[in-house]
């Protein structure tokens, strides 16, 4: 049995804005199955919501700072979480990250750096719990400089970094260095210095004894310059170190069979019952109800990672195709106000919701006949293995996780029963609807259609392998 210290900025249900909380939310409770004893550490943050009690567990003080830990467990689980409670910096309302007008808060370096130092504390057991980590596993820039620091420290647990997305790399100016008082140590190019600012991934990049990213391709792409930010050297560097180990899903919380969040459960037996969602979902966006008109769905954060502007650019051509597409999600204003302009225009094809809804993206996927996921990078990605779970057909872009995760339709993939989606290469407005129409032909052919949808179904995206994946890799650390 491992003591691992699992690190994360957010975890569902306690706090979530996208797929991290998700993989954090569920990983440590696949570890958890296998027997590890793990604890799970987080900012207590003024959203943070849980049902499980709260209490008072010790203080520490850091930085001339006093610092009180909470501790609780994860609904539903065994799972025990440290809730980093220190008002002044956590206490802030809505998203941990920005404020309501989507700016990074301020003090984000600051917020996220004491963060960090307080996990070394923790991980080096000088805050006299008896409890001393073997691994401390940091996910994403809010927590790189946790193996930077730790890298400091004699007789030190194993670090483990987890990228989640390349995109997000918590870069401050160089003075930030100085106001968090860094060791002159890793103040370097080959440290946590990049381009004459302070780099955090760089931190867990650089310093952690192994490195994994969410899907064994992108663990290839971000070597190369277009996916890589600049850091495709380094990560080149630390090939040996660094693998993919594709996420599962929460296949409690995304079961067609038992959702209560949907208007119908249906499974690979009463799939007949899907449709009722379809016809939910269409009153509920208030399009023309219709069971014959292909509905196509999309979830998610609106930027440009998830190719919204590709989707932009072909909807007044998917308007001509006798389709409807739903979408709910929020991000970039600009996209948000050109997908309101283009609903506005054709309220009876396209219906968007802006903002966060998890029991309407629920409904989403259980109700729409397609899943559109034409990102333009994805590490991993969530939906589009919600998507085939619930028998509705992603379209994906081949890249990162939705390659390793969607078997495009060929006559050859019908044949072996692993056709579960429509997968295409280019990120082009033409490639996307050339994709769109492929699908729709498919979906005419309804023996065709309905054998992807059990094919889709029946894939295991269970965490119970990539788990054991881990603990693999913990084992061999
Ligand atoms: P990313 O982490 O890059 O945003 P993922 O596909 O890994 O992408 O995970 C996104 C997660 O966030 C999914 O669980 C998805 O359902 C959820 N999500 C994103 N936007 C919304 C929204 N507007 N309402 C509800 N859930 C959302
Ligand atoms: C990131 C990625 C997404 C991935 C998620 C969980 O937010 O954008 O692809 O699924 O992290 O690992």
């Amino acid at each position: 049995m491992k003591k691992i210290l699992f690190v994360t900025s957010e975890a569902h249900p306690l706090i979530k804005t996208g797929g991290l909380a998700d993989v954090c939310g569920s990983l440590p409770k696949a570890l958890v199955e296998l027997s590890q004893d793990i604890r799970l550490i987080i900012p207590n943050y003024q959203a943070l919501e849980t049902t499980e009690s709260v209490r008072f567990l010790f203080s520490l003080r850091v930085d001339n700072r006093n610092i009180n830990i909470l501790e609780t467990t994860m609904p539903d689980s065994q799972v025990i979480v440290w809730l980093v409670d220190y008002p002044a910096y956590y206490n802030y309302p809505g998203n941990p990250y920005v404020d309501e007008q989507g700016k990074s808060w301020l003090n984000n370096a600051e917020r996220f750096g004491l963060f960090c130092r307080i996990v070394v504390e923790v991980a080096m057991d000088r805050v006299h719990q008896d409890w001393k980590p073997d691994i401390v596993h940091c996910n994403d820039w809010q927590t790189g400089l946790v193996p930077a620091f730790l890298s400091l420290e004699h007789d030190r647990p194993l670090t483990i970094f987890t990228i989640h997305n390349m995109a997000y790399q918590g870069i401050f100016p160089a003075s930030t260095a100085t106001s968090l008082n860094l060791p002159g140590q890793l103040w370097h190019l080959g440290g946590l210095e990049f381009h004459d600012n302070l780099s955090f991934i760089k931190g867990g990049l650089v310093y952690a004894d192994y490195i994994t990213t969410v899907s064994p391709t992108y663990a290839l792409e971000i070597q190369t310059p277009e996916y890589g930010y600049g850091l495709e050297g380094l990560l080149e560097y630390r090939k040996e170190s660094l693998g993919g180990i594709i996420n599962g899903i929460d296949l409690e919380q995304w079961d067609s069979t038992t959702d209560q969040a949907i208007a119908q459960t249906y499974s690979e037996t009463t799939l007949a019952n899907k449709k009722l969602n379809k016809i939910a979902l269409q009153e509920r966006f208030g399009l023309p109800v219709n069971d014959d008109v292909p509905l196509l769905g999309l979830i998610g954060r609106l930027v440009e990672q998830k190719g919204i502007d590709l989707i932009i650019e072909c909807l007044p051509d998917m308007v001509t195709m006798g389709l409807q597409f739903v979408l709910l999600g929020s991000g970039d204003k600009g996209f948000e106000k050109q997908l309101k302009d283009l609903a506005l225009l054709y309220p009876d094809t396209i219906a968007i919701t802006i903002g966060y809804d998890e029991a309407l993206a629920h409904l989403i996927e259980a109700g729409s006949d397609v899943f559109l996921m034409p990102s333009r990078f994805e590490p991993c990605g969530l939906n589009q293995m919600y998507s085939q779970r619930y028998g509705t057909i992603p379209i994906v872009r081949k890249t990162g996780g939705l390659a390793d995760t969607v078997t495009d339709t060929l006559p050859e993939t019908l044949a072996n029963e692993t056709a579960s989606g429509i997968v295409f290469n280019e990120a082009s407005p033409s490639a996307l609807l050339e994709a769109i129409k492929r699908t729709l032909v498919l979906y005419s052919l309804t023996d065709t259609w309905e054998k992807m949808q059990l094919n889709a179904m029946r894939k295991d995206f269970s965490w119970h392998r990539s788990a054991q994946e881990y603990l693999a890799l913990y084992e061999k650390l």
